[in-house]
């Protein structure tokens, strides 16, 4: 097992909140695509650490490894080879009937897709692709599956573009104020496309699948070069420089940490059936400069961090463009039906995500 304390704990804290449903897992084979990216961290490790007392058979991970291909995750199946399978595999081209027991997954993560703004908007046809004709190849291969129980397309808060204030926070019903052109289209448009598919395939051919949409998750896994915010953040810390920011720092969000997010997304996993629920957290919003702060702060307690947050205008002429005022979800639906509640605010997950970081660091130094 991992030594990394705060990974323990989170991925403690994931087993803890699926409770008694996790039995649902016993015997089964779980198929992940985009596993090498900031959510399949957490996934990943969650899945083959747990796989024995879960009574996972079988873990099967693909990414095209576009980004990088992680040590964490070969590291994970150097030690982990008889649980899972892991390989270079595009989602949107390659054929799912070479991959031996993809067929008989009970369970399947569809991720693939960067997240990143500033990478999608440099790969925008690969990030259609995997949206579109990734989650098509996935759900003409397993459109009659007797085996599949659930099937969760990790769509995004994107879907909502950039809400007027009356619907602020945001609830599912929403239709969204989305631009169909633009330089985050490519991302926003598909994930409503692949939404529009999956209720198609639900209704027209019986296939278990959900929605979620996450919003703004943050902490372990998160690569430092991602270039989403907390990440920039993180790594102006790691590099005891001053923190920039690429706007006045107005823009308001909420931050959900990854181990509430983790244990939300398998929770809609669970639920098999046709539905959109919100992921994230509904408070406390806070705008951009208040979250730096909140970073420089924990960077002091955890880092001895002595740097100061100023403000620039980014060279990336559509660093900014439709980049949404607000985002908040309403999370009474995932609440309700699956019973999410996310604990972790924002001040104790960026002292975790920091922690992590630093005993990551200190480990591989040692190594
Ligand atoms: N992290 C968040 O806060 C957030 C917010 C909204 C939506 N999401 C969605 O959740 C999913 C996971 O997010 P993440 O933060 O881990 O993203 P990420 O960008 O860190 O990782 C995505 C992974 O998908 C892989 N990939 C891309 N195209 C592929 C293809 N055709 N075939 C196989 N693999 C492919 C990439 O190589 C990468 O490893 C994505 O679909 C993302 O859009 C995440």
């Amino acid at each position: 097992m991992h030594s990394n304390s705060i990974l323990l704990g989170d991925l403690q804290h994931i087993h803890q909140t699926l409770g008694s449903r996790r039995q649902r897992f016993e015997g089964g084979t779980v198929l992940v695509t985009g596993c090498a990216g900031f959510l399949g961290y957490l996934f990943m490790n969650y899945l083959v650490h747990y796989a024995e007392e879960l009574g996972i058979r079988k873990v099967i991970g693909l990414d095209t490894f576009l980004l990088e291909r992680p040590r964490w995750l070969d590291d994970l199946h150097s030690k982990y080879s008889k649980v899972l399978t892991l390989q270079a595999f595009d989602i949107s081209r390659d054929k799912l009937e070479s991959i031996p027991d993809a067929a008989q997954a009970r369970f399947v993560l569809h991720m693939a897709s960067i997240a990143s703004p500033m990478f999608y908007r440099k790969y925008p046809l690969e990030t259609i692709d995997a949206n579109i004709w990734g989650l098509r190849h996935l759900l003409d291969f397993y459109k009659g599956s007797k085996k599949l129980e659930g099937l969760l397309f990790f769509s995004s808060s994107e879907i909502y573009g950039d809400p007027d204030a009356a619907h602020i926070p945001t609830p599912e019903d929403y239709r969204g104020h989305v631009s169909c052109v633009g330089p985050r289209a490519c991302y926003d448009e598909s994930k409503r496309f692949g939404e529009t598919l999956c209720q198609v395939f639900s209704e027209t051919q019986g296939v278990p699948i959900t929605v979620a949409r996450p919003f703004n998750n943050y902490g372990p896994g998160m690569r430092l070069g991602d270039k989403r915010l907390p990440a920039d953040l993180a790594r102006f810390i790691f590099n005891q420089e001053d923190i920039v920011l690429y706007s006045d720092g107005s823009p308001m969000r909420t931050f959900c940490y990854i181990s509430d997010a983790i244990a939300g997304y398998f929770l809609c996993l669970l639920h098999g059936k046709f539905d959109a629920f919100n992921i994230g957290v509904e408070k406390p919003e806070i705008s951009v400069s208040k979250l730096a702060e909140i970073f420089a702060g924990a960077g002091r307690d955890v880092l001895g961090y002595s740097g100061e947050v100023r403000y620039a205008v980014s060279e990336d002429k559509h660093y900014l463009s439709h980049n949404p005022q607000r985002r908040c979800p309403v999370i009474t639906k995932a609440r309700t039906v699956l019973g999410y509640d996310p604990k972790i605010l924002v001040d104790e997950g960026v002292h975790r995500y920091l922690q992590f970081l630093a005993e990551e660091n200190a480990a591989h130094k040692g190594a």
